[in-house]
Parts: C-alpha cells; sequence; structure tokens
C-alpha cells in the first residue's frame, strides 16, 4: 500500500474532538480505521464513550506469545487560518505531506498501521498477538480513557505498549522518548461588580483587569520561577545520563529561538539551557487572557470581569492533586477578598518516565528487552543511535496505561520540529514515514521472535 494515499484519506476526515459539529466526521473516521483493520484480519470492536469512540482492534491472540498495545490518536486540533494549502487535503510539496494531523497524530499511527499491513499481508499468522487502540479525544485531554481502561483491563493486557506520537530531532536522528510532563489546567475568572460602569466611575472602583494582571505577575519571580508555594516540592535533578544525552541534541539555545523567530528566553532559571529546561523543569504558562472592550474605537468603560486560561507542565515526582491546591490557595491569598473568584480545573494527569533501570542494563525485563530491540533496528532503519530524551509535551494516557495496566511505553517519535504540529502548515516529511513503517515492522518482526 501507499502510505501517501492511506494517509490522505486518513487526513481528508475533518476529526477535530473538540468540535461539536464534527462529530460525524469523528464517526466516518472511526469506520474508515474499523475498515482497514477488519480487512487485515483484526477482530475489531467500536467502543462507545460519552464523546468519540474509540477503535479497538486485535489480531486472533495464541496463548504463549508476547503481546505488544499499540496506541495512536484520530483525533486532530482545529485547523485554524492561514494555511497555504488546504488544511483536511493532504498536499505534497518538496519531500513533505501537509495537512492538520500530517504529523500529529495520523502520520505517526499510519506508520505504524502500514507496518501492521506489510506484516498481515505477509504472515496471517504472524507470531505476535497485536492490539491495537486508537482513540479520539486525546486531544482533550482524554477523559474516558480511565473508564476504558479500567473496563477493558483484562483484554488489554499486555507486555508493551508502543506509540508513536512524540517528537524526533529529524529523519536520521530519532528519539525514544523517556518522559512526558503532566498537566493541569485551568480557567480563572475574577468578577467586581454586576456589569460594566462607565469609566468615568473611574478611581472609585476596583477593575478586575488590573487586578488579574498583577495577580498573572506574581505567578513568576525574578527568575522565571514558578512563585506558587510548595510547586517544586519533590522535584528532582536530571540525572547524568540525561544530562549527557541532551548533550548530544544537534543544536543549541541560539538555533531554537532562531527556529521559532524570538530573541531571547524566558530567563536563565536554573538549567544550563533553554532545551533542558523544557524537559526537566515544571512550568506555568497563560495561554489565554481576556477582559473588557478590545474592539475598534474607545469605549470608556471598567469592566467587571476579566479571565484567564492557565496550564501547568509537571514532571516527576509532582502530584496534580497536590498542585492543583497550592495553585488554589495561591490565587486565594493573592485576590481582593472583594472580588468574586471562579476557578475551574479541567486536565490533571501526573507526569511519566521510563524506569531508568529499563534504559541502561537490566536485560531480563521486558521492557529492556523491547528497548534494546528498538535501539538496534532505530539505528539500523534510520542510521543513527536513538537519544534517550524526556520531552515537554503531555499524553495523559501513557501514565494512565502504566498506573492502570501497569505497563511501559516506548515511545519513538515521527515527527520533528519542523512539522509545526498544532499549528498552520503542519506537515511530515515523507522519508520519516517511509522509515518509521520500516522500523515498525521490523521492530515487531523482532518481538515476535
Ligand atoms: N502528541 C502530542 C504530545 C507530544 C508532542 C508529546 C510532542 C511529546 C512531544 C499530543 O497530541 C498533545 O498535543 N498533547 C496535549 C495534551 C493535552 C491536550 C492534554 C499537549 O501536550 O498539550
Ligand atoms: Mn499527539
Ligand atoms: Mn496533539
Amino acid at each position: 500500500m501507499d502510505i501517501r494515499d492511506f494517509l490522505s484519506d486518513y487526513v481528508a476526515f475533518e476529526s477535530v474532538s473538540c468540535d461539536r459539529s464534527k462529530v460525524a466526521a469523528m464517526q466516518a473516521t472511526r469506520d474508515f480505521l474499523l475498515d482497514f483493520l477488519a480487512n487485515l484480519n483484526f477482530h475489531t470492536k467500536k467502543v462507545e464513550t460519552d464523546l468519540h469512540g474509540i477503535v479497538l482492534a486485535k489480531n486472533d491472540q495464541k496463548k504463549g506469545r508476547k503481546t505488544v498495545l499499540l496506541y495512536g490518536h484520530y483525533d486532530v486540533q482545529p485547523a485554524g487560518e492561514g494555511w497555504s494549502t488546504p488544511p483536511f487535503a493532504l498536499t505534497e510539496k518538496n519531500g513533505r505531506l501537509y495537512g492538520r494531523g500530517a504529523a500529529d497524530d495520523k502520520g505517526g499511527s499510519s506508520a505504524i498501521l502500514a507496518a501492521l499491513h506489510d506484516i498481515f499481508t505477509e504472515n496471517k499468522d504472524f507470531p505476535l498477538n497485536v492490539t491495537v487502540i486508537l482513540e479520539g479525544e486525546e486531544e482533550v485531554g482524554s477523559p474516558s480513557m480511565p473508564m476504558f481502561l479500567q473496563k477493558y483491563r483484562d483484554e488489554l493486557q499486555a507486555d508493551i505498549a508502543v506509540v508513536a506520537d512524540t517528537w524526533s530531532v529529524d529523519d536520521e536522528n530519532i528519539v525514544i522518548t523517556t518522559g512526558l510532563r503532566g498537566i493541569i489546567s485551568l480557567e480563572l475568572k475574577l468578577k467586581s461588580a454586576e456589569g460594566d460602569v462607565h469609566s468615568g466611575y473611574g478611581g472609585s472602583i476596583i477593575n478586575p483587569i488590573g487586578e488579574l494582571a498583577k495577580l498573572c505577575a506574581s505567578f513568576h519571580d525574578g527568575q522565571g520561577r514558578v512563585n506558587v508555594p510548595g510547586f517544586y516540592d519533590g522535584v528532582a535533578v536530571p540525572s547524568d545520563f540525561e544530562l549527557a544525552q541532551i548533550e548530544k541534541l544537534p543544536f543549541t539555545d541560539s538555533e531554537f529561538l532562531k527556529s521559532i523567530g524570538a530573541k531571547k528566553l524566558s530567563s536563565d532559571k536554573d538549567a544550563r539551557s533553554a532545551i533542558e529546561n523544557m524537559r526537566f523543569s515544571p512550568t506555568l504558562e497563560f495561554n489565554g487572557i481576556c477582559g473588557g472592550y478590545s474592539g475598534d474605537g474607545v469605549k470608556t468603560i471598567i469592566p467587571n470581569e476579566a479571565s484567564v486560561k492557565i496550564t501547568c507542565r509537571l514532571v516527576a515526582n509532582q502530584d496534580c492533586e497536590k498542585i492543583k491546591s497550592c495553585i488554589r490557595e495561591a490565587i486565594l491569598t493573592r485576590v481582593d477578598t472583594n472580588l468574586e473568584v471562579s476557578l475551574n480545573f479541567g486536565a490533571c494527569s501526573n507526569a511519566y518516565n521510563l524506569p531508568l533501570s529499563g534504559i541502561s542494563g537490566d536485560e531480563a525485563s521486558i521492557l529492556g528487552q523491547s528497548l534494546r530491540v528498538a535501539d538496534r533496528e532505530i539505528e539500523s532503519v534510520f542510521g543513527h543511535k536513538p537519544l534517550y530524551l524526556r520531552d515537554g509535551g503531555s499524553i495523559p494516557l501513557i501514565r494512565m496505561i502504566k498506573d492502570i495496566l501497569g505497563m511501559d511505553s516506548i515511545l519513538v517519535g515521527l515527527s520533528s520540529a519542523e512539522d509545526r504540529v498544532h499549528g498552520v502548515d503542519e506537515s511530515i516529511s515523507i522519508k520519516m514515514l517511509e522509515r518509521g513503517r520500516e522500523f515498525f515492522k521490523r521492530f515487531l518482526t523482532k518481538l515476535a521472535q
């Protein structure tokens, strides 16, 4: 099969999980995937959820064989405005394929599905038990996944999970992701009065925009560290092994700045580089802020409301529930008690980290064995040994798989910074897709032996 044709059909579905008007497109994507897997003689199941169902598929599984759980997500982020080509019509240009989801995660999951196609059309009785989960709620924080994992616990038991939904450096330098940050999301609203008032009243009442700005400014100290008591409790510094891996990354802070068109890093902080900070430090970031009038011309009002959306990224040993209380406490002690505060928390997931023993020895464990197989096959397909790095992004499901199914995940990223994941003109390198497909084929074949 031509992976470009497959990805083109896959991208054509506008499977935007946060958009209520796209329910039918989500359904159609599931049917497309179920069909594909049924054609490989997999037993497929549509698992309904409150939002967008899950595709679950298994080959004929036999006792005594190793079992691998393959995960990907078929939902994407909204396309947004300003694309050079239509976001849902996959377009080839200079060795790259452009479209929403081309990389995250329709590209990654296509490489896995194409490998399954290669394997199972060649040998219907390929000696590996393979379970596939394709999720439709990843980009909205995987709200149905804890229930699904609990309910299907026995059916989902496997030796190891394998995922292609993270970043590498480029199509020669592949990263095996050893950690993902956790995430907390919240929305905070300050309200001062029943409605906006004429700014002729200025000087007599509290302005919630100013109060919110002061509060936001209080969340970081002069070094850019998060100024919330208890936020850093228990956070560990990177190990020597991890620092040595970072040194091998073939780019520097200044190249990073150039690639995003920025002039300055947020601060020096404790870390030796921005790259280290992004991978090993927790953060509190403002995602959006609003209040008052920002239309054309002048409107002389004192608004009665202002709000901000915030996300935190968490690292190993931080407990998202505890951090939530620290944040709530900090907000309530800092805000003027005459303002009404409404605080809504959304996502709350802890960081995931591979046990380092699995990477640096421990031959006996299934994790250790699988990592070594991945290491060798990455070198043979991509030409270089992989780097072992924690990443700054989050995939809450990976930690859920660990907590609920007791399984570790091997995260091999086929995306790279050039792909502009979540942004306008998202794309993926065709070479990366083809190599990824070949890698997964060899990796699964070696695991089956
Ligand atoms: N595939 C990404 C996560 C990712 C990207 C991890 C690159 C590591 C490197 C995933 O689809 C994603 O965007 N996750 C969200 C999670 C959120 C919606 C709960 C994120 O990280 O913002
Ligand atoms: Mn993803
Ligand atoms: Mn994403």
